[in-house]
């Protein structure tokens, strides 16, 4: 048969992994619900000034990343590199209320152009949240608090949260300024891309990979000590009540974040069992650029990245909860058996309890191979014998144990079971 692999980067998402992907976005409903957060689902694609204003220019997101197209009435159209803009963008249109605050979370695809590795894909997948509206480092603590809670009840342990402020936007500008100092020394020994980020957007060097880099950007002072008394309160007013109810971090003073929207809080969690790409959360408070509104709206969010969640529970061995797989494989030997279990599936799925059943007339051996495959709790078993007796046969799949049951009050007996 032909090889159609789906494009480098982006991947199908079967059975049993789904499963996984089904037991992370439940538990998102569960824990955000507790914060008063509801779902809000924005459009795959956006205008793209959505993007270039909102996350800014110098972005690497911005500059290399964006699936950017024209369509036929000639506008130009990016699918979402991120959640935020477009999230804020919607949120915007609606309007806002003097100090009126309002919460959303979204889950869906993202869209970025980046060379794929392990944990690195083109079409990815995030779990955000925004809260936008209102100001105060009360919300960004409990914005970082709801994200560990998320991940501690998703099974992870091996996590760690880094935290840092960029100051206000004075503070960026001015700070800006004695970086560009600092770096304009060493600029001729460091990166291409950085030699450009002096004059454009300095604080990105902070953020450069390169080795070459990495000795100079090392060499920087703590930068806190610039930032004025507001943004200093500010800071460690979130680290007290980070503190007050013992939610572990580590200042990282090098974070700055791909991003250009942040002021104040950002922070990022990464995770032990990933490789380079060892980011699996992002976030911080912002101030983001929106088409037809005068002033940048405010807000405080993250995001989470799916696959790596996924990778980082495998690399805990995090079971997965096996109460969202299949109760029921129906298995049938003859024609009379299968008759009546095309009825019998259908008992069963109006008491809730779902049913697979093949209609191929297969031996037993083969039936029994896909029930194990098929991670069902029991696999039932109908023949002629059975039949005639009023029974059939049940298989608990787990212990491996046969029980025969009556047919007559088969519905309510597996309720029961599970
Ligand atoms: P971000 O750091 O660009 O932030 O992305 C958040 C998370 O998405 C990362 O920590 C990572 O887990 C995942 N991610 C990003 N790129 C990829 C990729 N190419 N492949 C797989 N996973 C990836 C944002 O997107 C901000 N909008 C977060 C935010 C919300 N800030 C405030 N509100």
């Amino acid at each position: 048969m032909a090889k159609t692999n789906p494009l480098p980067g982006t991947s199908d998402i079967f059975f049993p992994e789904i499963t996984d992907w089904q037991n992370v976005e439940n538990a998102v409903k569960k824990i955000f619900l507790r914060y008063g957060y509801s779902e809000l689902r924005t459009p795959i694609f956006e205008r793209t000034a959505v993007f270039t204003k909102g996350i800014g220019g110098e972005t690497d997101i911005v500059q290399k990343e964006m699936y950017t197209f024209t369509d036929r009435g000639n506008r130009s159209l990016t699918l979402r590199p991120e959640g935020t803009a477009g999230v804020m963008r919607a949120l915007a249109d609606q309007g806002f209320d003097q100090n009126e605050e309002k919460r959303v979370y979204y889950f869906g695809p993202m869209f970025r152009g980046e060379r794929p590795a392990a944990g690195r894909k083109r079409q990815f997948h995030q779990i955000g949240v925004e809260c936008a509206g209102t100001v105060s480092p009360a919300i960004d603590a409990e914005n970082i608090i709801m994200l560990v809670r998320y991940l501690e009840y998703v099974g992870l342990k091996k996590f760690s949260v880094q935290l840092n402020s960029r100051g206000t936007p004075e503070d960026i500008k001015s700070v800006a300024e004695i970086l560009r100092k600092i770096f304009a020394e060493n600029i001729a020994q460091m990166c291409e891309d950085c030699q450009r980020r002096l004059k454009t957007n300095v604080w990105r060097i902070l953020d450069c990979k390169q080795d070459a880099c990495q000795e100079y950007i090392e060499k920087t002072p703590e930068l806190l000590q610039y930032y004025s008394q507001e943004s200093r309160e500010y800071f460690e007013e979130v680290c007290s009540l980070l503190d007050s109810v013992d939610i572990k971090y580590e200042k990282n003073p090098r974070l700055v974040r791909g991003l250009d929207y942040y002021v104040h809080t950002v922070f990022e969690v990464t995770h032990s069992g990933l490789g380079a790409q060892d980011a699996i959360a992002g976030g911080g408070r912002y101030l983001i650029p929106v088409a037809g509104v005068k002033k940048p709206v405010a807000g405080v969010g993250f995001a989470l990245g799916v696959e790596r969640l996924l990778m980082a529970r495998e690399s805990e061995d995090v079971i997965c909860d096996m109460s969202s797989l299949l109760d029921v494989f129906l298995i049938s030997l003859g024609e009379k058996a299968a008759e009546k279990n095309f009825q019998i599936a259908e008992e069963l799925r109006a008491r809730d309890i779902s049913v697979q059943i093949p209609y191929l007339r297969k031996s037993m051996k083969s039936q029994m191979r896909a029930a194990n495959k098929s991670g069902a709790a029991f696999t039932l078993i109908l023949g002629e014998d059975e039949l005639e007796k009023g029974i059939i046969q049940c298989r608990n799949m787990l212990d491996g144990t046969q029980d025969e049951l009556s047919l007559i009050s088969l519905t309510e007996t597996v309720k029961k079971m599970l």
